[in-house]
């Protein structure tokens, strides 16, 4: 019998998984099914990216081995990217950055925690947050220390408990912002509290995922920690990719920009786990004009504007106002059944503070056709992610069904 690692039996397996395949197991049987669980734009990329990708397929070098960090010309294009959509000058902060192209964002990321983590360090998330991170903490061996956040502070997570999490041990903290699962970005404000609270840690480095930087459909623009700090970019690593702002999940571009010394750790990771992210994909990027990214976008963020004000009408009218909260950006909204009549139906008695997330989540695909992904991965229990993407009048009718089944004694 072949037994699997101890680091592998430890990594949890999605309950979005079994979610997933409920909903399909109803679709086919001929069900309505309203599926709120995508992580991803349901459009085609940008028609200028697709008719590069055409036009490299011409050439012999979109065939083979890319240098393992990314072709030189495309680094030091995404560098500048970075540079120009966040208003900061690595030069003029006397920092030597580096990138490093891998196959999407999670798979940069993977690499960042197993270049920095050693075991028992502890890395600091911010609930709720993206699954991945304590899976990947996990795999390097370290331990994942939380800060709670609720739907009454809008999911910002307080910068006082914040501080409660670091030890000697903290290695990094990780930033999501605009962030999956919430759909927030944290204000300027915050930023720049949390850039005086990270210079009292000088050992501390900062993962800064911004991979919905570019998906907000209201103001004000995502901001970060480090433009009025640029000193802190010496131990910042600002993870980005085309998966969410292109469209393009399926491509499996995604970089970081570090410091230099660094990226050669990560880089020399890479050359032994993977090897160059897809060359046919990285020189078509190395052509491609960014600042049409935002052009492309418009028309979507009109939707995903559209959605919240339906979101936030029905919500009304079904009085979870106690529940609602504003998204600004990425595509997500969090539902917390907490404080509404359906949590009755599950809780043992008043004290029972249980997660019952996945069976709320269950019951509202069965008896209502809607699939929306419990939140437990997410470090937030007794809530549940929805996304935003759908058309306008099939998530108008999922959104009825949901207030229905949210409100029903
Ligand atoms: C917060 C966050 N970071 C990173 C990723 C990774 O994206 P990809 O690997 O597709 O680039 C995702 C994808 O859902 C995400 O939600």
């Amino acid at each position: 019998m072949v037994k699997l690692s101890q680091r592998v039996q430890g990594i949890s397996e999605s309950v979005t998984l079994k979610l997933n395949a409920k909903a399909q197991a109803l679709s086919e049987e001929g069900k309505q099914v309203y599926n709120l669980t995508a992580g991803q734009l349901p459009f085609r990329p940008i028609q200028d990216f697709s008719n590069l990708i055409a036009k490299e397929l011409d050439f012999l070098k979109s065939y083979q081995y890319s240098p393992v960090p990314g072709f030189p010309e495309l680094r030091k294009k995404l560098v500048e990217h970075i540079e120009k959509t966040r208003s900061i000058s690595f030069e003029k902060a006397g920092i030597e950055v580096d990138a490093v192209v891998g196959n999407g964002g999670k798979h940069v990321l993977a690499n960042l925690f197993s270049a920095l983590v050693d075991p028992d360090d502890e890395v600091v998330l911010m609930a709720p947050y993206w699954i991945s991170y304590t899976e990947m903490t996990k795999l390097a061996g370290g331990v994942t220390k939380v800060v709670e956040a609720n739907v009454f502070d809008a999911f910002v997570p307080s910068l006082e408990k914040l501080e409660q999490q670091m030890t000697s041990k903290t290695k990094i903290v990780v930033l999501n912002s605009p962030n999956n699962p919430s759909g927030i970005h944290y204000s300027k404000e915050w930023m720049e509290s949390f850039a005086q609270l990270m210079k009292k840690y000088p050992e501390v480095s900062i993962i800064s995922d911004e991979i919905y930087f570019h998906l907000n459909y209201f103001d004000p623009a995502p901001s970060y920690f480090y433009q009025d700090h640029p000193e802190l970019l010496e131990r910042t690593f600002i993870v980005d990719g085309i998966s969410k702002s292109l469209a393009a999940t399926g491509l499996r571009v995604g970089y970081v920009i570090g410091p230099k010394d660094v990226m050669k750790g990560v880089s020399r990771l890479q050359g032994q786990t993977a090897s160059g992210a897809n060359s046919l994909m990285q020189r078509a990027l190395m052509s491609f004009d960014f600042d049409k990214t935002q052009e492309y976008l418009e028309p979507i963020k009109i939707h995903l504007r559209d959605n919240s004000r339906i979101l936030r009408e029905k919500f009304r009218e079904g009085q979870l106002n106690s529940i609602w909260y504003q998204t600004q950006s990425a595509f997500y909204y969090l539902v917390d059944f907490s404080g509404t009549p359906v949590m009755e139906k599950f809780r043992k008695n008043a004290s029972d503070d249980k997660d019952y997330a996945a069976d709320i989540c269950e019951l509202l695909l069965e008896e209502y056709g809607v699939a929306i992904v419990p939140g437990s991965d997410f470090g937030a229990p007794n809530t549940a992610r929805l996304s935003l993407v759908p058309p306008k009048e099939q998530f108008s009718e999922a959104i009825s069904r949901l207030v229905d089944f949210l409100t029903a004694k």
